[in-house]
């Protein structure tokens, strides 16, 4: 471990915005590597920020026997929160009615109280973002970035993803055997949010068919008439991999407002794709969206090993008093960004890239 330059003698560690597998790894990888190389006490912050401002229950000191154990574990032994912006809590009073606090100054007065010298913050943007809001009012933060959306541009891969498309590609070859037998066309709704990654690494791992992705516009006729096509051929069965970012496509629209149907309804997208679908073709589907278990289970070798790195390498940034920056992997080195400019970067598949053409060179469809 590298020298220690910085002042810091106790840091705090929370875990922010939505949970992915890998975050147990980090905070194990960070937890003995501030104490066994630094001696450094190590203070966890329970939901999100939330432990800032009410640490009395919900901070606690974490010691080398409360990693124990935990590397394999999915979630967070932290507890996480998409809600908890001090800057912008929202609380409900006693009729019923939302507001917004500004709880940051508290925050900032129990870190201080609490000893922490240093926050080392693991979340995705928002999170960040949070963490750099404090970093500017004077509590030193260092970043670890988290998402299976991978969809940071600072950083090649974020842990999480791995996992997730093992969960994913496993859900796709159980779909294929049942999509075989039953000669349907069946549809896997997979997370990510805007960006297509999911969906495309484990529709190229699941070998689908058809790769419906935010970053390539399609149509439903496209889809159809490939999966004719594979009828003349005599594959009597599609697999479709959907993200759930997609926009609904024009001649799907159309479809919905002749029939004088209700406007699709918000979230599993899949099953209005898979309708439309349906109603083109005039074949069987079905459609299965696999929603949070990809964000659940054990993180992957890979996801461990990363995770691993990120927490080391993050408390080498505390004790070289690199402030405000984040870990990101490069090629094959975990290195310190600026989170100010690192974040807000996000990071789409490239339709002309290296994946997507060689997933159209074997053939599959993305309904363009
Ligand atoms: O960003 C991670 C993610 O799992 C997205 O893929 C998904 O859209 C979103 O979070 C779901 O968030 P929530 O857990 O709040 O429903």
């Amino acid at each position: 471990m590298i020298p220690q330059t910085s002042k810091v003698k106790t840091i705090g560690i929370s875990t922010g915005g939505g949970d992915c597998p890998g975050l147990n790894a980090v905070i194990r990888g960070a937890v003995k590597a501030a104490i066994k190389n630094y001696n450094w006490r190590v203070i966890g912050i329970e939901d999100g920020f939330d432990g800032l401002i009410w640490p009395e229950t919900k901070s606690r000191e974490l010691k080398l026997g409360d990693v124990s154990g935990i590397l394999p574990r999915g979630g967070t032994i932290l507890g996480t929160t998409n809600r908890g912006n001090p800057f912008k809590y929202k609380v409900r009073d006693e009729l019923g009615f939302d507001s917004e606090v500004d709880y940051s100054q508290r925050a900032l007065d129990n870190a201080r109280q609490l000893g922490i010298d240093c926050m080392m913050v693991i979340g995705g943007d928002g999170t960040q973002n949070i963490g750099l809001g404090l970093h500017k009012r004077g509590l030193p933060v260092v970043g670890v970035p988290k998402t299976i959306d991978n969809d940071l541009n600072a950083t090649d891969v974020t842990f999480g993803f791995d996992t997730a498309l093992h969960t994913v590609t496993e859900a796709v070859d159980k779909i294929h055997t049942t999509a075989e037998s039953h000669h349907r066309i069946m549809l896997v709704e997979t997370m990510g949010r805007e960006a297509g990654w999911i969906a495309l690494e484990s529709g190229i791992a699941g070998g689908a068919h058809v790769i419906l992705l935010p970053e390539i516009p399609f149509t439903i006729k496209k889809i159809c008439d490939f999966v004719d096509q594979r009828h003349r051929s005599g594959k009597k069965f599609t697999i479709v991999v959907v993200a759930e970012g997609i926009s609904i496509p024009a001649d799907a629209q159309q479809l919905f407002e002749r029939e004088k149907r209700a406007a699709p309804r918000a979230g599993a997208i899949a099953n209005t794709i898979g309708d439309a679908i349906a109603r083109c073709a005039h074949r069987e589907v079905r459609v299965t969206v696999l929603g949070h278990i990809q964000r659940g289970g054990s993180p992957s070798p890979f996801d461990r090993v990363l995770s691993t790195r990120f927490g080391v390498k993050a408390v080498e940034l505390i004790a070289t008093g690199q402030f405000g920056h984040m870990v990101a992997l490069r090629g094959e080195h975990v290195i310190a960004v600026d989170i100010e400019t690192a974040c807000g970067q996000v990071k789409l598949v490239n339709p002309e890239g290296d994946l997507v053409r060689t997933a159209k060179a074997i053939g599959v469809c993305f309904g363009d």
